[in-house]
C-alpha cells in the first residue's frame, strides 16, 4: 500500500511510519511541527530530545534499510496538502495531525481557537483531497474515547440502535466531551459521517483511549528512534506523569477522588490496531467505528500500579490527592464495549509490572533531565 501519515512527527505518527515501512509499504509522512512549537511556547518539552523528521528518517533508513519520505507543511493548507496528496496518491491516509492536548485547548481564547481551527481544517482538507484526487482512498482517523464522555449507560462501539415511539433507527452513539479538544473530535466524527453518507467516502474512526509506552520493534533499534515522551501537564498523559513523579521523588498527584475510569492501551497495540484497520479497510460509504483500548483503570488503580512497579525498583513512591483542575465526574459508572478490533485480530499487550518497570528504567536513565516545574497542573477548566 501507499500510506500517507499526517502528523508523522508525533508520539503515534513516527512509530506508525516505521512500522508500515518495516512491513514493506510505501510510506510518506507530513508534519508541520505544531506539537514541538506548542511545547516550546508552553515550556512542555519532551524528556528526550527527538531528532527532526528528516534526520529520523535518514537514521531509520541507515539502521533498518527502510525508506520513509518526509514532507514538512501544514495539512490544513489545501494548496500544500493537495500538491502532496495528488503526487503520492495514497491508498490509505492515517490522520493523526491534530492538536491533541485537552489542557492546552482549555487554556484561553487563543489556544481554544488554534485547536478548533487546526483540527477541523485538517479533517476538512483531507476529506476534500480524497474526494478530488483519490475517492477510493481509505481514511484511518484517530478519534478518542473522550468523545463519549462518561455516560451512565454502557458505551457502544460508535453506534446505538434507538427505538422511539414504536420506530427504530441506528444513530451515532451520543457524544458529550469534557474539553474543547475532545469536542473538536466529536465535530470531526460528524463531518466524516456527512461525507461518508453523502459522497461515499470510506473511513475508519478509531475511538482511542490514552496510550502509554515507548517500546516498539523498530523504536528499540536505537534510542534516537524512540517516540516522544512528554511528562508535563500539557502533553503528558497521566501514566507518563506518574512515572516521572515516581522517579523524581514527588508524590503521584491524583486529581480529586481518583475514581475517573478510562480505557488505556499499550503503544504496541495502537500500532496493531491501525495496521489492522488499514489492511482490512472500511467499505465504500462506510463509517466504521472501533473503541480502541484494551483495559479499563481508575486513576487510583493506575497510581497503585505505578507505586508497586516503582517500589520494586527501590523508589519510595507516595500518592497524594489534589484539587481537580478539570470539570469531570470523579466517581462514575463506566463500561465501554471494545470487541471490534479483537475480532479483527488484535492481540493485546496488557499493562504488566514488567511494562511499567521498563518505562521507569528509561526515565531513571534520564533523571537529570526532569524539570519538576513542568509536572504540576497549570491549566484549570474554569
Ligand atoms: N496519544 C494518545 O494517548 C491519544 C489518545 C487518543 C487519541 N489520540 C489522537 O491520536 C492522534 C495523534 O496523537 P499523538 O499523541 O501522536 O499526538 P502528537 O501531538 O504527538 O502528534 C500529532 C502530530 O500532528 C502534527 N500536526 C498537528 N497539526 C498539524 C497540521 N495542521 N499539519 C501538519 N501536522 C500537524 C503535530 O506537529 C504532531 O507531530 C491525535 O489526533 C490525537 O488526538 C491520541
Amino acid at each position: 500500500m501507499r500510506v500517507l501519515i499526517c502528523g508523522g512527527d508525533g508520539y503515534l505518527g513516527w512509530p506508525t511510519a516505521m512500522d508500515f515501512a518495516a512491513t514493506g509499504h510505501e510510506v510518506m509522512v507530513i508534519d508541520n511541527y505544531l506539537r514541538r512549537t506548542i511545547a516550546r511556547s508552553t515550556r512542555s518539552e519532551a524528556l528526550l530530545e527527538a531528532p527532526n523528521l528528516d534526520d529520523r528518517a535518514e537514521l531509520f533508513q541507515s539502521i533498518a534499510g527502510h525508506r520513509i519520505e518526509v514532507r514538512i507543511g501544514d495539512c490544513a493548507d489545501p494548496t500544500f496538502l493537495n500538491a502532496v496528496f495528488s503526487s503520492f496518491l495514497p491508498d490509505t491516509v492515517i490522520h493523526y495531525a491534530e492538536q491533541p492536548s485537552a489542557p492546552y485547548s482549555m487554556r484561553g481564547f487563543h489556544e481554544a481557537r488554534l485547536t478548533f481551527d487546526n483540527n477541523l481544517r485538517v479533517t476538512f482538507a483531507l476529506i476534500w483531497a480524497i474526494l478530488q484526487f483519490k475517492p477510493d482512498c481509505h481514511m484511518v482517523k484517530l478519534g478518542t474515547m473522550g468523545e463519549y464522555g462518561t455516560p451512565n449507560i454502557d458505551i457502544e462501539e460508535g453506534w446505538i440502535d434507538i427505538e422511539h415511539k414504536g420506530r427504530k433507527e441506528k444513530f451515532l452513539f451520543p457524544r458529550q466531551a469534557g474539553s474543547l479538544y475532545h469536542t473538536t473530535k466529536v465535530l470531526d466524527t460528524d463531518l466524516l459521517w456527512f461525507y461518508v453518507r453523502t459522497y461515499g467516502l470510506r473511513v475508519t474512526d478509531l475511538m482511542q483511549g490514552p496510550v502509554y509506552g515507548l517500546s516498539t520493534d523498530q523504536a528499540d533499534l536505537d534510542d534516537r528512534l524512540l517516540p516522544n515522551f512528554h511528562y508535563d501537564d500539557i502533553f503528558g498523559t497521566v501514566v507518563n506523569r506518574f512515572l516521572v513523579q515516581a522517579v523524581a521523588g514527588i508524590p503521584l498527584t491524583v486529581y480529586g477522588k481518583g475514581g475517573q475510569t478510562r480505557g488505556y492501551l499499550n503503544l504496541r497495540d495502537t500500532l496493531q490496531c491501525v495496521y489492522l484497520a488499514a489492511t482490512k479497510p472500511a467499505k465504500e460509504r462506510e463509517l466504521r467505528i472501533f473503541n480502541q483500548f484494551t483495559e479499563q483503570f481508575t486513576v487510583n488503580q493506575l497510581a497503585e500500579r505505578v507505586s508497586r512497579a516503582g517500589n520494586s525498583l527501590g523508589l519510595d513512591v507516595a500518592v497524594q490527592s489534589i484539587a481537580n483542575p478539570r470539570k469531570e465526574l470523579e466517581d462514575h459508572y463506566y463500561n465501554a464495549q471494545h470487541s471490534g478490533l479483537v475480532e479483527l485480530g488484535l492481540k493485546p499487550h496488557p499493562m504488566t509490572d514488567e511494562v511499567l518497570i521498563g518505562m521507569l528504567e528509561r526515565v531513571i536513565a534520564n533523571k537529570s533531565r526532569i524539570d519538576t516545574k513542568k509536572i504540576m497542573q497549570r491549566v484549570r477548566w474554569a
